[in-house]
């Protein structure tokens, strides 16, 4: 047996990924704005501050419960970190807005605890948690993520989470389920987008079983050191890496294994635009865009897009 450790594509020291502080610059802030007029760049620069502001005071009681979870350094990238407040204040999360920038303002009533989840379906121990008894329960770690979003945007985010395969170990799947097939709440009155009957609510996303246990598809309950906000999904949120992130479901409370290939929300909104498998891929363009590059969120850098974002030496066996 070896004991020389072979890293994979996207592993590097975590020494190398820079801290959410260092980037934090306001000289680089200033340059990647890339203003010619000081006037605009004052005016956009209190604009910026007064959102900053706000977004922090929301953040407040979320950054207050920090989770014991220490990093794994296994799953680190080669890229910036993307800054926690840009993250909070960039986000897609269709039951509330379809402004990403306003959503973190549409989730300040939503009510993330007490919540359970029920696991059911084809296994021998179906059960319903509350979250923080999971949470109690399950081994959690810290994991640096790429993140791609299929409308080409980027980002780069510390997740606090477990392996999806741990929890499905529990309620031990039978040998017919073949796919995990996963439902975000249903209410209305918190969620006033769930009115717009153009969408088929509840949002509901699946993956192969084997997908499910692969060592990257984590169920992620923080981000940035603290239990996750309500933009990202609180209380608990799917995160597969080498897909686009629509898979990534948010506030999760059903988990049901099934036999048969599940439908899901924008598949069924948009079949030649959102397919099940969903995995990253330059090579495929969106109908109506490229996927050729990606633009990171909070500095605009444009980067190639990887196939599988970068974890193919984890995954592609999964699709031969
Ligand atoms: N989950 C639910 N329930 N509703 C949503 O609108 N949007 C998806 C995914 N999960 C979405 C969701 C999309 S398109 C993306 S890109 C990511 O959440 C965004 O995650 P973030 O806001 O934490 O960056």
């Amino acid at each position: 047996m070896s004991y020389i450790k072979i890293p994979k594509e996207w592993e590097i020291p975590e020494n190398q990924v820079t801290s959410e502080s260092d980037y934090i610059n306001r000289r680089k802030f200033i340059r990647d704005l890339g203003l010619a007029s000081a006037g605009a760049l004052l005016f956009s620069t209190s604009n910026a501050c007064a959102q900053n502001k706000g977004v922090e005071k929301q953040l407040e009681p979320y950054r207050a419960q920090k989770l014991d979870a220490e990093n794994n350094p296994n799953f680190t990238v080669n890229r910036q970190m993307t800054d926690e407040v840009v993250a909070a204040t960039y986000n897609n999360y269709y039951e509330f807005t379809t402004s990403k920038s306003g959503v973190w303002k549409e989730v300040k009533q939503f009510k993330t605890r007490p919540w359970e989840i029920k696991i059911s379906g084809l296994v021998e121990k179906p059960m319903t948690l509350d979250v923080d008894d999971l949470i109690k329960q399950m081994p959690l770690e810290e994991r640096i993520y790429r993140f791609r979003c299929v409308e080409a945007w980027a980002m780069v985010v510390p997740w606090i989470g477990f392996p999806m395969k741990a929890l499905l170990e529990k309620v031990q799947p039978t040998a017919d389920a073949k796919y995990v097939r996963m439902l975000t709440f249903l209410d209305s009155e918190v969620a006033p987008q769930q009115r717009n009957l153009r969408y088929p609510w509840p949002y509901y996303e699946g993956l192969t079983l084997a997908e499910a246990m692969n060592d990257l598809t984590i169920l992620t309950v923080g981000i940035y050191g603290h239990i996750l906000p309500p933009q990202h999904g609180a209380p608990i949120r799917l995160i597969v890496p080498w897909k686009y992130g629509f898979k990534s479901i948010k506030s999760i409370v059903s988990i049901e294994l099934i036999s048969q290939k599940p439908r899901t929300f924008w598949n069924t909104l948009a079949p030649r635009e959102y397919d099940f498998e969903a995995n990253v891929n330059p090579n495929v363009p969106h109908p109506r865009w490229s996927q050729a590059n990606e633009r990171m969120i909070g500095t605009g850098e444009r980067l190639p897009t990887r196939i599988y974002n970068g974890y193919g030496s984890s995954v592609a066996h999964l699709y031969q």
